[in-house]
């Protein structure tokens, strides 16, 4: 029995075929079933749009979600103290009006080098190019993450009718 266990610990431990970036996030952000993991776990033998994302968002996690808020609605714990508050990050109309160079110099410079707050600060010290890329792949999947999360709800509000 012992040794069943031992071998089964081994087994699982080698998690075969997944590529090494892709395992499993921090349960904080298990809120809401992710696109990254279903993108995720559909990646064979890889797929750099997930992997970007699923970086990204350890990113956010770590560096801005305290003033951004876990789902980029611009309502972190931190968010009381700024004004203006941060955009809502989920909202479409904003990512048709810009560009990936925009968000690259608001992140690496900080708001104040751009008319903007302050209080945003410059990450170009902090993070590297392919963490700023990084976590705007991931900033441009919110209004899906949130649509989805929404449809979600209203599944589960129905069913409970
Ligand atoms: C200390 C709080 C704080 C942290 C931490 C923070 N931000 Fe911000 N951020 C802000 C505020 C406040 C604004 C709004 C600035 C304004 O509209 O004047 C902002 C604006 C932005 C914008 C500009 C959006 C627009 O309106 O064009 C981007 C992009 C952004 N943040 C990305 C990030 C990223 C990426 C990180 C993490 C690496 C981060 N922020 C961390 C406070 C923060």
């Amino acid at each position: 029995m012992t040794c069943f266990v031992a071998v089964f610990a081994l087994l699982s431990g080698c998690d075969v075929g997944r590529p090494p970036h892709v395992g499993r996030p921090p349960h904080t952000w298990d809120r809401y079933p992710s696109q990254i993991e279903t993108l995720a776990a559909r990646t064979s033998p890889r797929d750099p749009l997930a992997e970007s994302q699923y970086r990204g968002r350890a990113v956010y996690g770590q560096y801005c979600q305290i003033c951004h808020g876990q789902h980029g609605a611009g309502d972190g714990f931190n968010s009381a103290m700024l004004d203006p508050p941060p955009r809502n990050f989920a909202d479409e109309a904003f990512w048709k009006q810009t560009t990936d160079e925009q968000l690259v110099s608001v992140i690496k410079d900080g708001g104040a080098a751009h008319g903007k707050s302050k209080l945003m600060p410059a990450w170009g010290h902090t993070l590297s190019e392919q963490q700023v890329r990084d976590v705007i792949t991931y900033l441009r999947m919110l209004p899906a993450e949130a649509k989805q999360a929404a449809a979600a709800a209203e599944t589960t509000d129905s069913s409970q009718e």
